[in-house]
């Protein structure tokens, strides 16, 4: 059966987050970031749950690469934390922070794992927010390209992937719009397209020191990417469509691959008053990053169905359910544009995340038609609850059966033409949901551990066998 085999080089991979793992939160010189405070913030995390220990991984390196190269895995993406090399966020550098990066890096690379390094996965210092307001000022730009070109300048020669931004529609939607993650702001319309406006900046002025610095390296921005579809074929609900995509998918990936915002979405915006400004400079620093990025880097979950929104002067995001063991994260929508709606032809998480991993192929195939880039599945992955057996196992089958349709749409895209060249899943080891906490499982490796602590022990689940053996064969044993 080779019906489902990828190219030879094709890297298998699995994908974490610096605050969602480390723990060690103010260990070795780290600085604070905006998420150390937040979460001491009552109510706005599961039971209180914070990162400060997270799965130890800043202790337990060793051990969990390990376990990734046992089980084959070509490449581990993961973020560094801008706290522990620039603890106050620029100026002094903290060796011992870096350090930590350089082996994990020469960790990975001693079992010919291919490190994929995540510039930002939403941890600014909080010296900058408290100093200048962080993403809300134009100052975090430079910052922002002085800690990558540092990391470029150490990195160079061994890490040959990077990702500028973790989900900037993601952080800064959540951070602004819905008050769900630092700063906690809510519907800050004009702030939160200012906030985007600056990330796809400092985005644009890394990718163009990058490719000065390592010319042949690979660089690209990871977006979480939601396809819609229209709930049917009345007109209202196809425009509805168009102006989600414009609005809510094209607004990020039109920037990071042509570098330009999308028009219809940029007028109305305008209408509003809340469309950021832009400058002549700003327009060619984009065109230029657009010209040199390498790949669309796409965190998949799920799709969204849209239906035009005939609601007039409803605010038009709801209050999120952040604390509940199932908590929907659905947007209402925009009045008089779109709102979104169930899709009766798919069931759901735990978590009431949609599943549909035939939107996966739809995603590939929307970024090939359009952009024309190579793909990295940057993220794709399960949260579920799992169940610690006596003996020590954990029979996540619907893990497995969620991967496992999901890697088959990727190949068909690639057999449809899509140069998909890396698939992560997310996450290798359980570890921190930023707002769920440790209940919330995604790793092929079960962390013993809940809100209260745990042994820190570490189990390998069912999926980890299945992940192996698609490794193994390539795709083939699908
Ligand atoms: C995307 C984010 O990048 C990651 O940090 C998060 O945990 C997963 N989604 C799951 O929600």
């Amino acid at each position: 059966m080779t019906k489902y085999q990828v190219p030879k080089d094709f890297l298998w991979g699995s994908a974490s987050a610096a605050y969602q793992i480390e723990g060690a939160h103010l260990e070795d010189g780290k600085g604070v970031s905006n998420w150390d405070e937040f979460v001491k913030i009552p109510g706005k995390t599961f039971e209180g749950s914070t990162g400060e220990t997270a799965v130890d991984h800043y202790h337990r390196y060793k051990e969990d690469i390990k376990l990734m190269a046992d089980m084959g895995l070509k490449t581990y993406r993961f973020s560094i934390a801008w706290t522990r090399i620039f603890p106050a966020g620029r100026g002094e550098v903290n060796e011992k922070g870096l350090e930590f990066y350089q082996n994990i890096i020469d960790e990975c690379l001693k079992y010919n794992i291919e490190p994929m390094v995540t510039l930002y996965h939403w941890d600014i210092p909080q010296a900058l927010v408290e100093e200048y307001g962080g993403w809300e000022n134009p100052k975090v730009i430079d910052d922002y390209v002085d800690y990558s070109t540092f990391l470029f300048e150490q990195f160079k020669g061994k890490v040959k992937y990077w990702i500028t931004m973790n989900e900037q529609n993601i952080f800064t939607s959540l951070g602004w719009l819905t008050a769900m993650h630092p700063p906690g702001k809510f519907d800050d319309q004009k702030t939160f397209y200012q906030v985007n406006h600056h990330a796809f900046l400092a985005h644009a002025k890394t990718v163009i020191a990058f490719k000065k610095i390592i010319p042949d390296g690979q660089i690209g921005a990871s977006f979480a990417y939601s396809p819609s579809y229209a709930l049917d074929c009345n007109p209202d609900n196809a425009m509805s469509k168009v102006d989600f995509d414009n609005l809510k998918n094209f607004w990020w990936m039109d920037v990071y691959a042509y570098g330009r915002y999308p028009k219809n979405a940029m007028t109305y915006l305008e209408k509003q008053g809340v469309a950021p400004s832009v400058t002549k400079e700003d327009e060619s620093l984009f065109k230029k990053a657009a010209s040199l990025i390498d790949f669309m880097g796409v965190n998949y979950y799920q799709t969204t169905v849209c239906e035009y929104n005939d609601l007039d002067g409803v605010t038009p995001y709801a209050k999120m359910n952040t604390t509940g063991v199932k908590g929907t994260n659905e947007q209402t929508g925009i009045p008089g544009v779109y709102k979104t709606a169930n899709n009766p032809y798919l069931t759901t998480t735990d978590w009431d995340w949609t599943i549909d991993p035939e939107g996966l192929r739809y995603a590939c195939k929307e970024i090939t038609s359009r952009y024309n880039l190579p793909i990295v599945i940057s993220e794709n992955g399960l949260g579920a609850f799992d169940t610690l057996e006596s003996d020590g196992s954990i029979h996540d089958l619907y893990r497995i059966s969620f991967l496992e349709e999901h890697v088959k749409e990727v190949i068909k895209a690639i057999d449809e033409g899509c140069d998909v060249i890396a698939y992560c899943t997310w996450s290798f080891t359980d570890l921190l949901s930023w707002l769920n906490g440790y209940q919330k499982r995604y790793g092929f490796v079960y962390v013993d551990r809940d809100e209260k602590g745990g042994s820190l022990k570490r189990y390998k689940k069912d999926s980890y066998y299945w992940y192996e053996k698609v490794i193994e064969t390539n795709g083939a044993s699908l």
